[in-house]
């Protein structure tokens, strides 16, 4: 369990430890939420996509995994989802350079994804399934929410609604 929280801790420490911790929790309010297309070299773009499908893939495992109540199955697809991310393919030289391309708005909203994610794995872990699905929630939520600012050039139909009332 220590032992597990430690090496949480750590990845989250070594995925964003050159994004500054200042950057505040409004990004995305309604007056600035609107598309930002990524413009990311070839080689990143390639990553990116195979981490997607990857995640898409653990994600459906983990749906499974907490609606059965297996713990241990539910926490290791939470953390394989958490661990799945552009660090594992760059080295750290070239990572500070994609981050440096990368929109804050897009790290932070990756960052609360991977966070998420370990979250649900601290929840299965005490047999708390009905937190860990809530938490789940969230995390299809990041998906969508991502999407619509930064992929609605490719996923079309995925534009950010205003209420006209
Ligand atoms: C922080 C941003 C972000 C989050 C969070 C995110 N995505 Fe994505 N995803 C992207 C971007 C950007 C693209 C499109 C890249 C492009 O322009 O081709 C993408 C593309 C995809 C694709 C298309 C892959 C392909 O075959 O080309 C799938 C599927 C996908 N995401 C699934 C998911 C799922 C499922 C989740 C949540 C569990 C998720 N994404 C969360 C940013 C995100």
């Amino acid at each position: 369990m220590f032992l597990k929280k430690v090496i949480i801790a750590t990845v989250i420490i070594l995925s964003f430890s050159t994004i500054s911790i200042a950057q505040t929790m409004q990004t995305h309010d309604s007056t600035s939420a609107k598309s930002q297309q990524l413009q990311l070299p070839e080689n990143v773009h390639a990553v990116l996509i195979h981490e997607m499908t990857t995640i898409t893939h653990l994600m459906g495992n983990l749906l499974e995994f907490i609606v059965r109540g297996d713990a241990i199955n539910s926490s290791r697809a939470a953390l394989e989802i958490s661990n799945t991310n552009l660090k594992q393919e760059f080295n750290l030289q070239e990572l500070k350079k994609i981050m440096k391309i990368l929109p804050k708005g897009f790290i932070k909203m990756d960052q609360k994804f991977h966070m998420t994610a370990n979250a649900v794995a601290n929840a299965v872990d005490t047999n708390d399934f009905k937190t860990a699905i809530n938490l789940y929630s969230e995390m299809t939520q990041s998906c969508v929410s991502c999407h619509m600012t930064y992929a609605n050039n490719r996923f079309k139909n995925l534009k950010i609604k205003r209420k006209s009332k």
